[in-house]
C-alpha cells in the first residue's frame, strides 16, 4: 500500500506544479499570481476541493501524445467564500498557455452542470492563449459546450467572470455572456481580433492594451464592470461583490443582522442645490441613504451619467441605479440606458430590490444618439424594468422631465413605491423649453420678449416645477423630507419582502436588443 500511497502522492506533487517553476517564475514575473495561488486567495482558508487533478488532454498529433500535464491546464473544483459554497475554473498559463482542449473544456463544463444542480455560483478565473491550436475544431468545440452552458445557467446561478490574462478570439464570449466581468490593469486583455489582425485589415496601429485593456473595457466599450490594479485586489473584489448576490435564482438577496437605530440622516437635507441647473454629486445621497459601508459600485467608468451599483440597506442587499447630475446633466443616452437596463436585468434574475434615484433631465438629444438607435437603447431600460418584478422604490430627488420621468421606474411601469423630495421637479421638460413652445405667439407679440419669457417661465415653474401635482394624481405616493429617506425606504423594502407578482404564460419576451 504504501509504494501505493507514494506514487499518488508523486502524481499529485507533479500536478500541483503545472507546467513547472520556470514557467511559474515567468508567471510571477509578469506580476501575476499563478491559476492555484488565485484558487486559494479567493476561497476560504482550506476550503477548496479540486476536481480532475488528473486529467490529462487526449491528442496525439503534432508530437502532444509526449506533453502530458495534470490537469491539463484548469484547475476546477468547489470551496467556499464566507461559508458559502461557490464553483471555481481558474485556467493555468504555465499548461500550454492556459489554453482549451477538448478535455479542459469538459472540466469546465462538469463545474457548470453542478453548480446548476447544487445551485451555487460559478467563477471562471480566465487566463488563456485561447483554443489549443494542436486540437483543431475539437477545442472549438469545447468552447461552444461552455458557450450552451452559459446561458443555460443564465438567470439560474450567478456566473462570475475575472480576466487574468490574455482572454482572445471568440473565448471572450464565454465571460461575455457571464453576469460580471472584472479585468486587471494591465496584465488581462479581451478582444476578438489582436492588434495584429487589426493591422492587417484596417491598417491600425494599436497595442493590446489599448485595443482590449482593463481600461478600455471599463471606460469606452462597457464589456468589463470592474478593473482592480493586481490579481489579490481583483479577487477581493470577486469576494465582495458575491457578498450582494443570493447563491441561486430562487433565494432571496442575501441579508446581514441589523438593528434599527436612528435611521434619520441630516446630511441628507443640504445636498440638493436651490438653483435647477447647478449639478450635485448623486453619489453623495447614495451614502447617505445605505448603511455605512462603500457603495459597491458597478461600470463605475462608463456611461458615468447613470449610477449603478450594490449597496446594503438596513443589513438587507440592494441594487441601485441612479441619475449622476455631475456627469451630462444626468441625462439619458444610449450608453446609459443599457448600462442601467443589464443591471435591472441582473438583479431582477436574483431577487436583489432596486432602488432608483432620479434628477434626469429627458433624454439627450442629437444626431449622434438618434443614428446609434437611442430609440432602441433607451427601450431596452424602459423595457427592463417595466418586467422586473422585483421590490422597486423610486426615489425623485430633483428633476424628472419628459420620457425620462416614465423610464425612470414610474409608477406607471409597476414601481412599487414612489417617493419624491420637496425639491423634485415633475414636467414634460424644463420651465424654459416649455414656455418658449406654448407661449410662443404670446412672447412674439410682447413689447419686452424678454421679460414676457420670464414671467411666462416662472408661471409654468410655479405650476409644474415641484412634485404636488404628480402626488395629487397619486403618481408619488409621499413627498418626504431628505433626513427622513432613510428610514422610509428601509420600511418601504420591509414592507415589500413578501412581494409577489404572477407572471403571463409566454416563453420569454422580445427586448428590444
Ligand atoms: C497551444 C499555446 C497557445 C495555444 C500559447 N500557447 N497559446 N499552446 N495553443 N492557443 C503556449 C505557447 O506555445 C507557450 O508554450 C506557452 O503557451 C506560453 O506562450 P507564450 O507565447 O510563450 O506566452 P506569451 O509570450 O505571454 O504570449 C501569450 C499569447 C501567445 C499572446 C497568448 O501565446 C499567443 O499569441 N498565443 C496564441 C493565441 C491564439 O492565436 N490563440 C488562438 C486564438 S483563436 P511553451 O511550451 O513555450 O511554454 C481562438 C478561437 C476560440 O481562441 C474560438 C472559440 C469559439
Amino acid at each position: 500500500m504504501q509504494k501505493k500511497i507514494d506514487d499518488l502522492n508523486k502524481r499529485l506533487e507533479e500536478a500541483r506544479l503545472g507546467g513547472g517553476q520556470k514557467r511559474i517564475d515567468k508567471q510571477h514575473q509578469q506580476k501575476k499570481l499563478t491559476a492555484r495561488e488565485r484558487v486559494t486567495y479567493l476561497l476560504d482558508p482550506g476550503s477548496f476541493e479540486e476536481m480532475g487533478i488528473l486529467v490529462t488532454h487526449r491528442t496525439t498529433d503534432f508530437g502532444m501524445a509526449d506533453q502530458l500535464y495534470y490537469g491539463d491546464g484548469v484547475v476546477t473544483g468547489y470551496g467556499t467564500i464566507e461559508g458559502r459554497l461557490v464553483y471555481v475554473f481558474a485556467q493555468d498559463f504555465t499548461v500550454f498557455g492556459g489554453s482549451l482542449s477538448e478535455t479542459h473544456a469538459e472540466k469546465i463544463c462538469k463545474l457548470m452542470d453542478l453548480a446548476v444542480k447544487a445551485g451555487a455560483p460559478v467563477i471562471g478565473l480566465n487566463d488563456s492563449g485561447g483554443a489549443r491550436i494542436q486540437e483543431g475544431v475539437r477545442s472549438l468545440g469545447g468552447y461552444a459546450d461552455i458557450f450552451y452552458r452559459n446561458v443555460q445557467a443564465s438567470g439560474v446561478v450567478p456566473q462570475l467572470s475575472a480576466i487574468m490574462g490574455p482572454c482572445a478570439g471568440g473565448a471572450v464570449y464565454s465571460p461575455a455572456m457571464t453576469d460580471f466581468i472584472l479585468m486587471v490593469e494591465q496584465t488581462s486583455y479581451m478582444f476578438v481580433t489582436g492588434p495584429n489582425v487589426v493591422k492587417t485589415v484596417t491598417n491600425e496601429e494599436v497595442s493590446s492594451e489599448d485595443l482590449g485593456g482593463a481600461s478600455t473595457h471599463a471606460s469606452k466599450s462597457g464589456v468589463a464592470h470592474r478593473t482592480a490594479p493586481n490579481d489579490a485586489a481583483c479577487i477581493k473584489d470577486l469576494r465582495t461583490l458575491l457578498s450582494y448576490i443570493p447563491q441561486n435564482n430562487r433565494e432571496k438577496a442575501p441579508s446581514r443582522p441589523y438593528v434599527l437605530g436612528d435611521e434619520w440622516r441630516d446630511e441628507l437635507m443640504g445636498i440638493v442645490p436651490d438653483n435647477p441647473n447647478q449639478p450635485y454629486d448623486m453619489k453623495q445621497v447614495i451614502e447617505g441613504i445605505i448603511d455605512q459601508e462603500e457603495f459597491f459600485e458597478i461600470h463605475k467608468d462608463y456611461a458615468e451619467n447613470m449610477i449603478t451599483g450594490f449597496a446594503r440597506l438596513a443589513g438587507r442587499s440592494i441594487g441601485i441605479i441612479a441619475n449622476q447630475p455631475l456627469a451630462l446633466a444626468g441625462v439619458l443616452d444610449s450608453d446609459s440606458s443599457r448600462k442601467a437596463a443589464r443591471f435591472t436585468r441582473f438583479c431582477d434574475c436574483f431577487n436583489i430590490p432596486l432602488l432608483v434615484l432620479v434628477d434626469v433631465p429627458g433624454f439627450l438629444p442629437g444626431t449622434d444618439q438618434e443614428w446609434n438607435g437611442i430609440i432602441m437603447h433607451g427601450a431596452k431600460l424602459l423595457y427592463a424594468l417595466s418586467e422586473a418584478t422585483v421590490p422597486r422604490i423610486t426615489l425623485i430627488t430633483r428633476k424628472a422631465y419628459g420620457g425620462a420621468y416614465d423610464v425612470m421606474n414610474s409608477k406607471h411601469i409597476g414601481a412599487d413605491l414612489n417617493f419624491a423630495w420637496p425639491s423634485a421637479e415633475i414636467a414634460v421638460m424644463g420651465a424654459k423649453g416649455a414656455s418658449e413652445i406654448i407661449f410662443r405667439k404670446e412672447i412674439g407679440e410682447a413689447n419686452d420678449p424678454v421679460a414676457k419669457l420670464a414671467e411666462k417661465e416662472a408661471e409654468y415653474a410655479a405650476t409644474f416645477a415641484n412634485p404636488y401635482r404628480a402626488a395629487r394624481r397619486g403618481f408619488i405616493d409621499e413627498v418626504i423630507l431628505p433626513r427622513e429617506t432613510r428610514r422610509k425606504l428601509i420600511r418601504g423594502f420591509a414592507s415589500l419582502e413578501h412581494k409577489e407578482v404572477p407572471l403571463p404564460k409566454r416563453k420569454h419576451g422580445n427586448i428590444p436588443l
